[in-house]
């Protein structure tokens, strides 16, 4: 991975299983550090951090990845909170500064593009693309389990097809519905040069980046979207 890109992974517990879950670090200009779906900054992960550049962004992704925030807000207090208004109405402790289409947060962070992923208001993402290292860094868009997870949710995951394959999280695939705005949205996605995705629960997806994500989201497209014989 490029010298501006780093991840870093935790076990956390969801609805009984344990997970790995991502935080991701992009270092701006000016060593200005932004800091994708936060773990909690403990004494170890914030000299990591410090050692990187001066965290300056907190990125709440959706309405789900925001747990860690306020803790990481409050050792951070200079930071600026970046985040839907749908994580603060879960979490009152979430106090965003702006969203990701805020005319100052775009200035300041030219090194990403934000994209929304449309019409799926039960996650509320947006994605980022990193055009330096051709990376894609989401939280929930997509999900799988490998070898390297923990037994409960490679049971889990084996079970509800997503060992091994790479899928939407399985609650996001029953509150999703296909609709133009998803396709859309995921069109605009797949047509990036991507050499990687970076999601929350998985390992870094680096085989046919592009291909997995419409594969996932294919249910998602809308009949009249699709092209008779048209492949993914
Ligand atoms: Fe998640």
């Amino acid at each position: 991975m490029p010298d501006s890109i780093w991840v870093t992974e935790r076990p956390v517990w969801f609805s009984g299983v344990r997970l790995r879950s991502r935080t991701t670090v992009v270092r701006l200009s000016g060593d200005a550090l932004w800091v994708h779906s936060p773990c909690t900054p403990t004494d170890d992960v914030c000299a990591a951090l410090d050692a990187l550049g001066e965290v300056r962004w907190i990125v709440v992704p959706n309405r789900f990845h925001h747990l860690q925030t306020p803790a990481t807000a409050a050792r951070y207090p200079d930071a600026l909170v970046v985040g839907p208004r749908s994580a603060e109405a879960r979490n009152p402790r979430v106090r965003s500064t702006m969203g990701t289409d805020d005319p100052a947060y775009l200035r300041a962070t030219p090194e990403l593009t934000p994209i929304q992923l449309r019409g799926v208001p039960f996650l509320d993402e947006t994605v980022f693309f990193h055009p330096a290292s051709g990376s894609l860094i989401a939280a929930d868009l997509l999900m799988s389990a490998c070898a390297r997870d923990h037994w409960t949710w490679r049971a889990a995951a084996r079970i509800t097809g997503r060992y091994g394959k790479v899928r939407t999280p399985p609650d996001v695939r029953m509150h999703a519905r296909a609709s133009t705005a998803v396709a859309e949205s995921i069109a605009q996605m797949r047509a990036l040069p991507l050499q990687r995705i970076l999601v929350a629960h998985a390992d870094p997806i680096t085989d046919r980046p592009a291909q997995r994500l419409a594969e996932a989201w294919d249910f998602a497209v809308p009949p009249h979207l699709r092209q008779p014989g048209a492949t993914l």
